[in-house]
């Protein structure tokens, strides 16, 4: 096999790289809704037009209830990039901080509230085991063009080093676009880190079977053969809380109502979404809900806070979560505690900053050519 220099990367494993973040001070942790609601209610009119703050549909509610915005990735990174305040709160987890971070300008700065809101899919594909995978790939398929994608739900240095190879960025709004893109600039595709977005990406293209997976931690799971032969390659990375959902759930709701409509997510595994009858990022299963005719059943297969916002939002339609009691929450997404959000908020009222997300200049700048590559496409 003919090896490949590597892009030499200077990275540390991506979660261990804020150490600025802090821990909530014990004085916020036991604040009730009544208090908490009013304080953070005064920071933000203290602060004006200096904050904003951006949710993504998986936060709490009291997190979204004082959201500026709420919407998907690709909408969130959309209002940051159009963001004028001097600070952006992000309730959402690491990685969208880090791009709003690098989309924003230079004298905004982006503040994560909790140190501890990484996703963990974003975590199976750190950009330095990319790296060593990068040259056994291309030397799998010396004579071809490979376009390497990740998924909005990677930390920047992967961003970064897709930017350099000539890639780019996506989220499950624009997955399909971003493939078309590859295969205009190139021959093969690698897709990282969700195998199940990436499957169905290539099952909307009609290249279900163009498929090769390409699983690091096994060395029976990586065939040179197979990518040479492939034109879409398949990091072997998922998301657990959307690996959840089975073709069963589908099933045992339309014997109980055969009424019910289905959506789930498209990091759902392929048999989910072959058998739903809608699939479809978090705006969109919120644009369904909204627009569906009251005494309609959706069942929804993706993370549950949002399932019980749109029971809320939308109390004349039948929404129930797709799996019942066994959905789960985002480990990750809940980090974001509405305690973290009043300490944050009033510790900028008072001129002192927390938390603040900073992507290191060096990755910035490529991670950043990898997004905007997403936001012209
Ligand atoms: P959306 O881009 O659809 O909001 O998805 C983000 C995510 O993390 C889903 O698990
Ligand atoms: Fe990551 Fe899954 Fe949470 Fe989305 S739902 S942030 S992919 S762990």
């Amino acid at each position: 096999m003919v090896k490949m220099e590597t892009a030499e990367l200077d990275t540390d494993l991506s979660l261990f790289k804020y150490d600025n973040l802090e821990q909530l001070p014990p004085r916020y942790r036991e604040l009730g809704e009544d208090e908490r609601t009013e304080r953070i209610d005064a920071a933000l009119e203290e602060l004006g037009d200096d904050v904003v703050i951006l949710g993504h549909n998986y936060q709490r509610r009291e997190i979204v209830e004082h959201a500026d915005f709420i919407g998907d990735s690709y909408q969130l990174s959309k209002e940051a990039a159009e963001a004028d305040a001097e600070y952006v709160i992000f309730g959402g987890v690491t990685f969208m901080a880090e791009s709003a971070d690098i989309i924003t300008d230079d004298d905004q700065s982006v503040i994560l509230p909790s140190m501890e809101a990484s996703c963990p899919m974003a975590g199976m594909a750190e950009a330095l085991q990319v790296d060593s995978a990068w040259a056994e790939i291309t030397a799998a398929a010396p004579d071809a063009d490979i376009i390497p994608i990740t998924y909005m739900n990677s930390y920047a240095d992967l961003k970064a080093f897709c930017a350099s190879q000539g890639g780019l960025v996506c989220t499950s709004s624009n997955a399909h676009k971003a493939f078309e893109y590859a295969f205009d600039e190139g021959d093969k595709v690698l897709f990282l880190p969700d195998k199940h977005l990436g499957e169905n990406t290539a099952h909307r293209l009609d290249m279900e079977d163009e498929i090769a997976e390409w699983d690091p931690w096994d060395p029976e799971g990586k065939d040179a053969d197979e990518v040479a032969e492939s034109d879409i390659i398949l990091w072997d990375g998922y998301c657990q809380v959307h690996e959840r959902f089975r073709e069963e759930h589908i099933a045992e709701i339309r014997a109980d109502n055969p009424d019910a409509n289905v959506i789930v997510h498209p990091e759902c595994r392929r048999e989910v979404v072959e058998a739903a009858d809608k699939a479809g990022s978090t705006a969109t299963i919120c644009e369904t809900v909204a627009n569906a005719a009251p005494g309609d059943t959706w069942a929804i297969g993706t993370e549950i806070h949002l399932t019980n916002h749109l029971q809320r939002w939308h109390p004349d339609v039948n929404v129930v979560p797709l799996c019942g009691d066994a959905c789960m929450d985002c480990n990750a997404m809940r980090q974001i505690d509405p305690n973290y959000l009043t300490w944050v908020l009033e510790e900028l009222a008072a001129g002192r900053e927390h938390n603040v997300i900073e992507v290191a200049p060096e990755e910035k700048e490529l991670a950043g050519v990898a997004l905007d590559r997403m936001l012209e496409i």
